[in-house]
């Protein structure tokens, strides 16, 4: 059975006894991590690490009804100052539960493009509702992608709306031969909408002009302080890459930022370097119609910004400093 896992970008195919009576359930492995540097003359940087499952059911041809699940934080300071190395935390794990991301279901739709919009709990807080959204913004290809895609890739520039904005971002699509490690038996096969033969692998590189944007928004994860408008921090991003990995048993979406924000009272210069992963970890039977989205409200996928229709009433307003 073909099932999609990913609209208009990825499907499975799986192969299975009888059918599923409840549909496929994907699960997705999540991981953020932040390493913060502060300023100049420092002996070391600050961690925090995020990992959480995400947990999706079709919902129709063009959406996902998803939940987060057994997520975990933990903050620790390390001697290393660069953030590519694992870092041995050089005191005390603090467990960061305002990281932790509620249980709720919400649902995720797409277009052709990639993530288009999501229903939340019109309750959600709005820190909480970004952390949602830098995530599942992962599973966003940002640009149309169909079978022009020749065999050896190709690379173009678009306009692309990812959660920090609408900036100009470079394409490039690889498409390689690998070797026999990566089949895994998984129980499935995965194909991108532009097909890709067995044994082969597509890389989508995404490097977005930060100075070409109509729209742009500072935010590092688990951040309110950006568009506080009374804030004392003040933030720019200086670098957001992306990078989306699919095989016939792989698929892996992750996200490279580096912000920097100061502190006006203080003078302080800190340096954010944040990676974001989603990886699919595995597809299996449901045991049941995922639960509708309690007190259901529509809400883009842009970090700060409420409801779809993003009116400027007072209430609104408010909505968005909470
Ligand atoms: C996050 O940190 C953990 C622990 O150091 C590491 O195993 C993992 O690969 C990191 N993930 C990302 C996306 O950087
Ligand atoms: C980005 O989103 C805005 C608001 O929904 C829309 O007006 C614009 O056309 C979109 N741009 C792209 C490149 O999809």
């Amino acid at each position: 059975m073909n099932v999609i896992v990913i609209p208009f970008f990825i499907a499975a195919h799986i192969t299975m006894d009888k059918p599923w009576e409840h549909g496929p359930e994907y699960t997705f492995q999540v991981q953020v991590n932040s390493t913060a540097v502060p300023g100049e003359d420092v002996y070391g940087s600050m961690r925090l690490n995020l990992e959480s499952k995400l947990i999706c059911q079709p919902k129709g041809p063009y959406a996902l009804s998803c939940h987060f699940e057994d997520s975990q934080a933990s903050s620790f300071i390390a001697d290393s100052l660069d953030p590519s190395e694992p870092a041995v935390p050089t005191g005390q794990v603090s467990r960061q539960a305002a990281y932790e991301i509620n249980e709720d279901q919400f649902e995720i739709s797409f277009n052709e493009r990639g993530v288009d919009g999501l229903v939340v709990n019109e309750n959600i807080q709005p820190r909480e509702l970004d952390m949602i959204r830098m995530i599942v913004g992962q599973m966003s290809v940002g640009a149309a992608l169909d079978d022009d895609i020749g065999n050896d890739g190709m690379t173009f520039g678009a306009m692309e709306n990812f959660t920090q904005g609408e900036c100009y971002t470079t394409f490039k699509i690889d498409k390689k031969l690998v070797g026999r490690s990566l089949y895994a038996k998984r129980g499935f096969a995965l194909k991108p909408i532009f097909g890709l033969k067995d044994g082969k692998l597509v890389q989508i590189r995404k490097t977005r002009n930060l100075v070409m944007c109509t729209h742009k928004v500072p935010y590092f994860f688990g951040s309110v302080e950006s568009f506080r408008e009374e804030s004392d921090i003040m933030s720019d991003m200086s670098m957001s890459d992306g990078h989306i990995i699919i095989t016939s048993t792989e698929f892996i979406s992750g996200t490279s930022n580096v912000i920097t924000t100061s502190k006006i009272s203080e003078a302080v210069v800190t340096t954010l370097y944040e990676n974001v992963r989603l990886r699919l970890e595995s597809i299996r039977p449901a045991e049941s119609e995922p639960p509708a989205v309690k007190e259901a409200e529509p809400a883009t996928i842009f970090i700060g910004r409420w409801l779809i229709d993003d009116s400027t009433s007072e209430e609104d307003d408010d909505d968005m400093i909470r």
